[in-house]
């Protein structure tokens, strides 16, 4: 009797639902692009197990014990209303019977567990892309994978250089002006950040350091190479030196998660900008707050410099790019907006992304939707739209002259567009997918 029931027990567990296989795919499908490190909705983040575990604003998304009363499957059946995923159309049944079956069987991670050796990571489909970037010789581009960063020729020809770290997601790269240094910043969700330093000649990892329990965001690497600045989803700023990765100091002055970070033209102040919607002027030598960049308007998500001035562009949640001087005129009142150069037309979902092109004529930005759009600097005039991504994006790149923009999101195809006219260069999936791969 007991026997049997064990093997009824074992049955029932081989044939529960895999969270790899099945749970993941269904929410990178359907959910992901609005619950996201970027933008949480309702504060809930379904890219990873722990994160789904933890759950958004009303609590744990699943209870293995009352699957029916579990927060995910209401939502899913519309017993919570809006019904998930929102705006679209309802899973089928048999898609919503796997989150039950997965969630009645104890809601198990099976993941393949991530020791640090040095197994390349497999992917069975191809990964988000949260950031990417062109060498400054122009020659190659880096784009974020699973536990790696793969460098890609421009021409495609050479299979991919892998750049393995611990990290399990890297959010932000950068590139030193020279060229010599490729900055990382990301971590694993729920339990630890990390910031990356690597020689691009040899590709080998110089420096790491590992920071606050969470991944870091918005890593960006000063004009001169002295400094990195990082933000957390515990409301901090941190800076390291580039030479030792040693920290410098840390920060607290915003009142929430810090997705983006830049350094100005001279590396002597960067700029931080927060779902707090302020973006905060820094004194990079010692960490002092100088002053708000900007008047608060939105839940603020990317940053990108004018490539010699000290003019950003920032934008979030309220879809609207804004143009900003870090300087005001002497005179002028605090918290007016005088410094305010130039609003963007609204983009069709939140600013996600943004970059300004380094012949300073054009401004990329990326959004919740999968539409890139182009503008030029001077008159705020929209110059193209770059289509065929199938969802929204995480990354925009312009290439070291300017004449191609690379794009990259939550359909994990890298872009390459001509800044001309938004005209297809090349597209690609930028990690090696397993045999067996949908
Ligand atoms: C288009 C954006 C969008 C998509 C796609 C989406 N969601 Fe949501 N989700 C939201 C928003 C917005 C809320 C907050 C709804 C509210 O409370 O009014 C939310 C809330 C939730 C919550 C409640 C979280 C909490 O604790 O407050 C769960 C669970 C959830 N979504 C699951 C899912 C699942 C599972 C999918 C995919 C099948 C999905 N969502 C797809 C936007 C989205």
């Amino acid at each position: 009797m007991r026997g049997s029931l064990l093997l009824l027990v074992a049955l029932s567990l081989s044939a529960a639902p895999s969270y790899y296989r099945e749970i993941q795919p269904l929410l990178q499908k359907h959910c992901t692009g609005c619950h996201q490190p970027a933008s949480k909705a309702s504060g809930l983040d379904l890219t990873t197990y722990s994160d789904f575990l933890k759950g958004g604003k009303r609590g744990p998304a699943f209870l293995t014990d009352k699957p029916d009363d579990s927060i995910t499957l209401r939502y899913l059946t519309a017993a919570i209303q809006p019904r998930m995923p929102l705006g679209k159309d309802a899973l089928p049944d048999s898609d919503i019977a796997i989150f039950r079956d997965w969630i009645r069987a104890g809601a198990k991670d099976d993941s393949p567990t991530t020791t640090l050796d040095t197994q390349p990571t497999v992917y069975l489909q191809p990964p988000v892309i949260n950031s990417l970037r062109f060498s400054p010789d122009g020659k190659s581009i880096a784009v974020s994978g699973n536990r790696e960063i793969l460098i890609h020729s421009i021409d495609g020809k050479t299979p991919p250089k892998r750049l393995q770290g611990k990290a399990e997601r890297i959010l932000s790269l950068a590139y030193s002006m020279d060229g010599k240094l490729l900055i990382a910043g990301g971590g694993t969700p729920a339990q630890f950040g990390e910031v990356q330093i690597w020689d691009t000649n040899t590709n080998t990892q110089l420096r790491a350091a590992t920071l606050t329990s969470d991944t870091v965001f918005g890593a960006s690497l000063a004009p001169d190479s002295s400094r990195i600045a990082v933000g957390c989803s515990d409301n901090t700023v941190h800076v390291f030196e580039t030479a030792t990765a040693k920290e410098l100091y840390k920060i607290g002055n915003h009142e929430d998660w810090v997705l983006s970070t830049i350094f100005g033209a001279d590396s002597k102040r960067f700029v931080s900008v927060s779902r707090d919607r302020a973006a905060k002027i820094i004194d990079a030598n010692s960490g002092a707050f100088l002053e708000n960049a900007n008047l608060l308007k939105t839940e603020l998500y990317a940053i990108a410099r004018h490539p010699s001035k000290d003019i950003i562009v920032i934008g979030g949640e309220d879809r609207y790019p804004y143009v900003y001087l870090l300087d005001r005129a002497r005179n002028m009142k605090i918290a007016d907006d005088s410094t305010l150069v130039r609003r963007i037309e609204r983009q069709d979902g939140p600013i996600t992304a943004l970059d300004w092109s380094p012949d300073s004529k054009l401004i990329a930005i990326g959004s919740g939707s999968p539409k890139v759009n182009l503008y030029n600097t001077d008159t705020g005039a929209l110059i193209a739209s770059c289509t065929g991504h199938a969802a929204g994006i995480y990354t925009v790149a312009f290439s070291p002259d300017s004449a191609t923009l690379a794009t990259g999101g939550f359909d994990g195809k890298v872009r390459l567009y001509s800044t001309k006219d938004c005209s297809l260069t090349r597209d690609f999936i930028p990690v090696p997918l397993s045999a067996g791969a949908q």
